[in-house]
This record gives structure tokens, sequence and C-alpha cells, in this order.
């Protein structure tokens, strides 16, 4: 017969043999990241190995690196703030996709090491890091932000309608995360001249808005053989959106407006 003084003392032993059961089995997972350190430039880039265990980590990329760096390698470095696609500063290339970190899964196949790489076709800061100086004086090239002659009526809001607010509609929402310019091979060759897509779609955003009265100065600004006719449709930059925007289409639409008011 069991008693109450039996039962107490038998407890422990239960609920430790529950917490055995619940102990997930670990899941090792390869991650292969691209290291390089400034500060040693005589030493390559390397591609370093990192094992996870799955079991033990969030779902996403971004949740390994965390991982890694808070218990195996302080020094592996790599941007991130929000954690939930808003910010576009976890933009890297993991397994040869443009993508943000904090929004790309860990595949579950346990055989195929991850290889992380940063963006593409841009100077590395460190590791994962690439220098955005140039991406960011050429999105202040194109003046995104909303100019006019005149101040409402009322000195106070630039009132739009519903409808011409919806036309903002798949192009306010970009993040600047790069990932598109950085997939674009005439961005790759060119990025010197030609503004690439991020930069494009922005630059259209303000063209179409109904509040801005600059849309013909926006326009003659792209208005010569580079800055935005090396644009060949390729459409990397759409495929690869992190958003699922596409500045292809954008693109497109500016070619088409400038063909008419040219
Ligand atoms: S269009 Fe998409 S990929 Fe390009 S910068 Fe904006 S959010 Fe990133
Ligand atoms: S559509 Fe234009 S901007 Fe987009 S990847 Fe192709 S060439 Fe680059
Ligand atoms: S951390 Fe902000 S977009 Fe990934």
């Amino acid at each position: 017969m069991i008693t109450p003084a039996l039962r107490l003392m038998r407890a422990p032993a239960a609920r430790t043999m529950a917490t055995a059961a619940t102990t997930k089995a670990p899941r090792i997972k390869k991650f292969q990241i691209y290291r390089w350190n400034p500060d040693t430039p005589e030493k390559k880039p390397e591609l370093k190995t990192y094992e996870v265990n799955l079991s033990d980590c969030g779902p996403m990329v971004l949740d390994a690196l965390l991982k890694i760096k808070n218990e195996q390698d302080a020094t592996l470095t790599f941007r991130r703030s929000c954690r939930e696609g808003i910010c576009g500063s976890c933009a890297m290339n993991i397994d040869g996709n443009n993508t943000l970190a904090c929004l790309c899964r860990i595949d579950t196949n346990l055989s195929k090491p991850k290889k992380i790489y940063p963006l593409p076709h841009m100077f590395v800061v460190r590791d994962l890091v690439p220098d955005l100086t140039h991406f960011y004086k050429q999105y202040k090239s194109i003046e995104p932000y909303l100019q006019r002659s005149e101040v409402p009526a009322d000195g106070k809001e630039n009132l739009q309608s519903i409808a011409d607010r919806k036309k903002l509609d798949g192009l306010y929402e970009c993040i600047l995360c790069a990932c598109c310019s950085t997939s674009c091979p005439s961005y790759w060759w060119n990025s010197a001249e030609y503004l690439g897509p991020a930069v494009l779609m922005q630059a259209f955003r303000w063209m179409i808005d109904s509040r801005d009265e600059h849309g013909d100065h926006r326009r003659d600004r792209l208005q010569n053989s580079m800055s935005l006719y090396r644009c060949h449709t390729i459409m990397n930059c759409s495929r690869t959106c992190p958003k699922g925007l596409n500045p292809g289409l954008a693109i497109a639409k500016i070619k088409k407006s400038m063909s008419f008011t040219a």
C-alpha cells in the first residue's frame, strides 16, 4: 500500500523521469560562416565552421548567429536590430540567396551545412557586415523626401486622396536592406553610376506621390545612360526581395513614364 509519506518520497523521482522524457535529443547542424578581420589584413578571408544544437536554438538563422556569438565566439560580427524584418540590418547571403537572417528559417537537413556570406559584391567592413556607404549616398542622391513649391492652404498637412495613397503600396514598405541591389548583375558591374533597384524603386515612390511636385526634376536626373538604363530586366531583384516587393516592376514603370515625357 502506498502511504502518503511514500507518495511524497517518490514525487521527486517521478519528476526527474518526466524531465528526462521531455529533454530533446540534440540535433547538431553545421554553420559555415565567412570571417574576415580588418585588423589582420594579411590573413585571407575564411569560412569558419560552427556546430549548433537546433534543439536548443530558435528557428531562424539570426537565432543561430546570436547563439554562436553568445556561446562560442564573441568575435563573430554581424548587424541586427529588430529581429522581425523591419530594420533591414541583418541582410546577408544565406545558401546563395540574399535575405534577412531574422526571416530566414534554418532548414532541418542536418547533413547539409548552412553557408553564410556577407551581401555579395560589396566591400566588407568585417565578417558579415558590408560597407553600405555608397548605397546610402545613392539613396541620398534621389532626394527621398517630399518636395513642393507651395505650402498647403491651411499651413498644416499635405492631404492625399485614398486612391492616391494606395499608389504607394508595394513601394513604401521597402526597408532598404539592399538585398535586391546586391543581387543585380548590372549593379555588381556598374554600381559607381547605376543606382540599382532599391534606390530606383524609392525614386519611383516619390515620382508617383500625388503630394510631390518635382516629378519632372526627378525624371530629368535619371535621363542619362547609367543611372537607370543599366537595368536589363533580369529581375533577380524582385526574386530576392525578402519583403515580397517588386523593384524590377517599379524600374519598368519609371522607364515607361520617362519615354512618355522625353
Ligand atoms: S526592395 Fe526589397 S530587397 Fe530591395 S531594399 Fe527594399 S526591401 Fe530590401
Ligand atoms: S531587373 Fe534591373 S534592377 Fe532588377 S536585377 Fe535585373 S537588371 Fe537589376
Ligand atoms: S534584424 Fe531587423 S530586419 Fe533582421
